[in-house]
């Protein structure tokens, strides 16, 4: 139906402007749709019992109970570890199936924030430190999502980096950081038109940004184009009449004093009629949207499990392999510890989602494919109600078994929405309990749980395998125990940088009062910054084994435009193992006039490539792919000169490189 801004008074336009309730749109009493968005990025968080407290549910505490039961989908930097555009399409049209059957209009996901800080509770939700990477994989998310006619929302739009503090520190970015650094994913992502776009909390530059007209109005819909609906974080309004302003179309959830608020602010004369229209129309937009899109159930409840273990094989990383331990033989006796291992460890707040799925444990998983019981034992050492001859026993069977696969790392609520994980390490007693397993056992694999990275100098050395494994959903387990035995040739590549120790971390800027964070290193973020300084890291960006092994080889590059290249390389796969290698593009400006990074990330490819055989891949760079943000010019420039063109593995791992010269006057 196409509504009529004309037909409305303007009462009826003021109340369009919050919401009706905790999640849904004013419909006017039925003269409007009313729309309902639920969270999020990890899978469907539908909170269907209004009574219960929002807080209690974000913690996971009455798990089940309250929200609507959805398939728990890996985390989005478990999707961003996949490297895979099809992997990120294929979990938001999965989202959108239990949205669709929940009667879900708009679902608040993807978070497209940049990973700025690694103890950022909230990292989990996100895709990378890299711009390039998470606007190439948001999109797709987005493009999933909305395929199945529900819309995306594009979130915490911007510079929304630390939970800390998240409501009133203000973020002090120069804009070409900005530019480079923290727009670019929304900018992408804004290409797959996304019905709605949410501002975050935090101020930028001293204005909270549900009023920011600059970053609102110029940034947002001027300049990147965005023509649809954008509504407040939750709460996140300060000053109403000034978001209006600065066209921020919505406010959510329903509050009690806008309509009076926006009233006397018209009254007044401090906003206009003219910019009240703006904003419902806007409203009145997404409404129509909703009602025109064709809504399928694409994927059944069994095929959504299937695809979340699909994406978690895509997404989990090998860290650590030595004398080739994985896959393990299956001859092996083995012990599984940890109480991980038996649940699907998630991060906390608004995108814990509740599943109804009978979880596997991993020992159970194993156990099926081996076709005999594997042992597994709880306890994680001193820190559970235990005896010590439980302790004892336990310790036997590591020593017993040929391998031990220990499940360590955190989850809700140490990593959540508004906290910042107080350290980059496990616990003490994890930690604790790594050492001795690998005293009584030479062959641990560890598995590791969490959001973001984890410094893992007290006992990397003592273990002979490490997996990243994330927060990979209700697949967790039947994905694991495929990576485990070999049946799937583990894929995935690390989307941040795992520092050594926090101390090496840039994140330190946060002024003493709390109100500033100053962005200090400007656009040297994650490996910008330990590539351009040549500091040691653990594990760089885009890192990550395979069973196979590759070679890179024929490098051209291309030219066939004024700024247009063609960069092509051959990837052979030179062991007798299948297996999927992500290879990266990175481009160095080798003279310029501003600092620019050692290296930026300007194409991927994820190829599947068979036992012994090449493949040619061919990547794409345009203008933006050498520009720079000029703050002179107030536009991406590019300058001529010598640029290297780089292949790698990793960021650390550069198999090729090419030198070229590029003359745009040519
Ligand atoms: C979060 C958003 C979320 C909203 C609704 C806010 O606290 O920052 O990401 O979508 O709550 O749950």
């Amino acid at each position: 139906m196409k509504y009529d801004l004309k037909e409305l008074t303007l009462d009826e336009k003021l109340l369009l402007l919050t919401g009706r309730d905790n999640w849904s749109t004013n419909g006017l009493c039925g003269k409007i749709k009313s729309v309902f968005m639920a969270d999020g990025p990890c899978g469907l968080r539908k909170v269907e019992e209004e009574n219960t407290s929002d807080d209690e549910t974000k913690l996971g505490i009455t798990l089940g109970s309250h929200t609507r039961l959805a398939t728990a989908m890996p985390a989005l930097s478990v999707v961003a570890n996949s490297w895979n555009e099809e992997a990120a399409y294929l979990d938001g049209a999965t989202i959108a199936s239990d949205c669709v059957e929940g009667a879900v209009d708009v679902l608040l996901a993807p978070g497209v924030n940049i990973k700025r800080n690694v103890l950022n509770g909230r990292n989990f939700e996100y895709f990378s430190e890299d711009p390039y990477l998470t606007g190439k994989l948001a999109r797709a998310f987005v493009e999933g999502v909305q395929d199945q006619g529900v819309g995306a929302c594009v979130k915490h739009f911007v510079a929304n980096n630390n939970e800390r503090d998240r409501y009133c520190t203000s973020s002090e970015v120069d804009d070409r950081t900005l530019h480079e650094i923290y727009l670019p994913a929304f900018e992408e992502t804004i290409k797959a038109k996304p019905w709605t776009v949410m501002c975050s909390y935090n101020p930028v530059n001293g204005v909270q940004m549900s009023h920011n007209a600059k970053m609102l109005k110029k940034v947002l819909r001027e300049e990147l184009g965005f023509d649809g609906l954008i509504v407040s974080d939750w709460e996140a309004v300060w000053d109403h009449p000034k978001a209006v302003k600065a066209t921020l179309d919505l406010r959510m959830p329903a509050n009690a004093d806008a309509f009076d608020q926006l009233k006397a602010a018209y009254e007044k004369g401090k906003i206009t009629e003219e910019e009240i229209d703006f904003c419902v129309q806007n409203v009145l937009s997404l409404a129509e949207k909703t009602e025109k899109v064709e809504r399928k159930v694409k994927y059944s409840q069994e095929q959504r499990h299937e695809n979340a273990v699909k994406i978690a094989k895509e997404g989990i990383v090998l860290l650590k392999n030595e004398e080739g331990l994985l896959p393990l033989n299956k001859n092996q006796k083995i012990a599984v510890l940890g109480t991980l291992s038996a649940k699907i460890p998630q991060g906390g707040g608004s995108a814990i989602v509740s599943t109804g799925y009978r979880l596997k444990m991993l020992s159970q998983a194993l156990g099926e494919k081996l076709g005999r019981e594997v042992y597994y034992g709880p306890a994680i050492w001193r820190d559970v109600l235990t005896t010590s001859s439980l302790i004892k026993q336990h310790m036997q069977e590591i020593y017993h078994s040929d391998v031990a696969i220990l499940c360590v790392g955190e989850q809700a609520p140490v990593v959540a929405e508004g906290c910042e994980r107080e350290t980059m390490k496990l616990t003490a007693v994890q930690e604790d309990l790594i050492l001795r397993t690998a005293k009584y056992n030479k062959n641990v694999v560890v598995l590791v749980y969490g959001g973001s990275a984890i410094d893992m100098s007290a006992w990397i050395d003592s273990v002979k395998a490490v997996i990243f494994v994330g927060y990979a959903g209700e697949g967790i387990n039947e994905a694991l125990s495929s990576i485990l035995l070999g049946e799937t040739n583990p894929s995935g590549k690390l989307n941040e940088t795992f520092p050594l120790c926090i101390e090496d971390t840039l994140t330190k800027g946060i002024l003493d009062d709390g109100m500033v964070d100053y962005y200090s290193e400007g656009v040297l973020v994650g490996y910008r910054y330990y590539d351009t300084k040549e500091k040691g890291v653990l594990f760089p960006f885009g890192y990550g084994l395979s069973y196979s092994k590759f070679e890179y080889s024929d490098l051209k590059v291309e030219k066939v435009g004024k700024t247009d290249y063609i960069v092509s390389y051959n990837i052979t796969n030179i062991s007798d193992i299948d297996g999927k290698e992500v290879s990266q593009v990175y481009v160095k400006d080798v003279f310029a006039s501003v600092l620019r990074p050692e290296k930026e990330l300007k194409g991927f490819s994820k190829d599947f490539i068979k036992a012994g055989e090449t493949k040619r891949v061919s990547i794409e760079l345009n203008f933006r792919s050498f520009a720079y943000y000029s703050v002179v010019y107030d536009e991406w420039t590019v300058e001529d000169g010598d640029f290297v063109v780089m292949v790698g593995a990793s960021s650390r791992d550069i198999r090729l490189s090419q030198k070229l010269f590029l003359n745009t006057e040519e």
